[in-house]
């Protein structure tokens, strides 16, 4: 209580100046010592693309219409799944405890080095969005791999600050900021984006408190449909994100009003999330670049361009042909390139999801009516894009079931107390044996982030696996004795 009400005095008082860059945590409670130092095995799946490739090159056959899916997860002819070489059921049986998430911290870098090969000869900013997955070791890995950070609120902000992103690489977005995060963003010194009329009476009074001129862009709601479900749409017309453009002009008669508090440098648009057409993205950059044209005209002199994130990625590991980044960064290059702008992209999915797998075990196996079930530790509380989304991850087991085992259709579903509560539905899979391991794949993007602790399910541990195959923690599971630290004192 008395916390809430000295943060909302915030405004009235003289802030306090924000220290600049890459504070480290005076003790680090994140061990990052390698747990495990597994021997590196070449990977078969790297072989057998590789001879695939040779194959066709000696017999001159053309590349198939599926992409040869790869992945740092795999499995191998033996049946186990494999993350960099590393068997995901020897680290079951060291993590502190399951569920918990194993990422591969090679796979992270692959991801931006993709996005950095995209963005050649432009100016650009990769600026990875927070909100996708906010652990600090994979954000001090971002950040040392050169992105900035998309922020959408005061403590992703401090995060970020702390992971030690440089600020004038950094944005801060959001439909509802609130003026103490605002103030804080004027001090550091991030863009902000303009989401509103009352937004950008915020950004004036959050200047005039932080006693510095903000570099804003104005987020334009293009109204193109992303063609992606309803919930993560967020540049219709109805959306409840960014400004109409029959507003623009009120927009920058305001702006112009404040030549001490604003500095307008760009335009922003971000269309939705898991968009799966590049055509969507040039289909906005046009009209983008035509209200820039028009900004301009009106004496402004604005340079950046922010066409927001939302690359999908391959959840179904069908092996189907998604857009790439630079099939994204190509679709826009000319526009970018003909009215000499700076590119910013705010990817967080495609640069985070397929890195990760969300480990599990198997509790049990049973079946009520027509439908079997198999029950594991993990749940929407650890994980629940499916529940929320009915969002569609690819499951598997980690080690080869039992020679008889039945294949059947299951769900599978966690020990919470909702019949929201599954992970996947209708799926394939051999019955699995009591205790064996079961993975949610492309975990790395908008899952622990969005972890709860419902049914006292404490939200888990993370790990990582570097090049040589060490598997290091990167976040500590949370305890029940965490959760009763917040009612100390009372
Ligand atoms: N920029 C803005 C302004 C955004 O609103 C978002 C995501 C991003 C960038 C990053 O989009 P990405 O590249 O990750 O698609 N919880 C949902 C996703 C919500 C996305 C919200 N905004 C999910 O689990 O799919």
């Amino acid at each position: 209580m008395l916390q809430t009400m000295a943060a909302s005095n915030l405004v009235s008082q003289t802030p306090t100046t924000l220290p600049t860059k890459s504070h480290q945590l005076s003790s680090n409670p994140f061990s990052v010592n390698p747990i495990l130092r597994f021997k590196h095995k070449p990977i078969s799946r790297s072989l057998t693309s590789l001879q695939a490739r040779v194959l066709r090159a000696v017999l001159s056959t053309p590349e198939p219409k599926t992409q040869n899916f790869q992945h740092c997860f795999t499995k191998s002819e033996d049946g186990f799944l494999r993350c960099e070489g590393v068997k995901v059921e020897e680290v079951m049986e060291v993590a502190e405890k399951r569920p918990f998430y194993l990422y591969s911290k090679p796979q992270i870098t692959r991801n931006v080095e993709a996005y950095k090969e995209a963005l050649q000869g432009l100016n650009s900013i990769i600026g990875y969005a927070i909100k996708a997955n906010n652990n600090l070791k994979i954000l001090e890995h971002l950040q040392k791999l050169g992105c900035g950070a998309v922020l959408v609120s005061g403590n992703e902000l401090k995060l970020a600050l702390h992971a030690g992103f440089d600020p004038t690489r950094c944005v801060f977005n959001g439909n509802g900021k609130i003026l103490e995060d605002l103030v804080l963003a004027a001090q550091a010194g991030v863009f902000v984006n303009i989401d509103s009329e009352f937004d950008l009476e915020n950004i004036v009074a959050a200047a005039r408190i932080a006693g510095k001129k903000v570099n804003v862009l104005l987020r334009i709601n293009p109204d193109v449909d992303p063609q992606v479900h309803p919930y993560v749409a967020t540049g219709n017309k109805n959306s409840k994100f960014g400004i109409r453009n029959e507003k623009l002009q009120w927009f920058l008669d305001a702006v112009k009003a404040h030549p001490k508090e604003l500095k307008l440098v760009g335009a922003h648009c971000h269309l939705g999330s898991t968009i799966t057409k590049v055509d969507i993205f040039r289909d906005a950059a046009v009209l983008m670049v035509n209200y820039i044209d028009e900004i301009r005209h009106q004496g402004f002199e604005i340079d950046y361009l922010n066409i927001g994130g939302g690359l999908g990625i391959d959840y179904y590991h069908t092996g189907a042909v998604l857009p790439t980044p630079k099939d994204l960064i190509d679709t826009v290059r000319g526009l970018v390139i003909s009215r000499n702008l700076n590119l910013i992209i705010e990817p967080g999915r495609s640069l985070i999801a397929n890195t990760c797998c969300f480990v599990n075990r198997v509790t049990g196996v049973k079946t009520n009516g027509t439908k079997n079930f198999i029950v594991i530790d993990g749940s929407m509380a650890e994980l629940i894009r499916p529940s929320l989304y009915g969002a569609y991850q690819h499951i598997e087991l980690v080690s080869p079931p039992p020679p008889d085992a039945e294949t059947s259709t299951f769900d599978v579903v966690g020990p919470v107390c909702e019949s929201a509560d599954f992970l996947g539905k209708d799926r394939e899979l051999p019955t699995p044996t009591k205790g064996a391991g079961l993975v949610v794949h492309d975990a790395g993007a908008y899952c622990m982030s969005m972890a709860s602790t419902y049914n006292l399910k404490m939200r888990p541990p993370e790990y990582w696996i570097d090049n040589d195959g060490s598997v290091s923690k990167i976040r500590h599971g949370e305890t029940f004795d965490d959760h009763l630290r917040f009612f100390e004192g009372l």
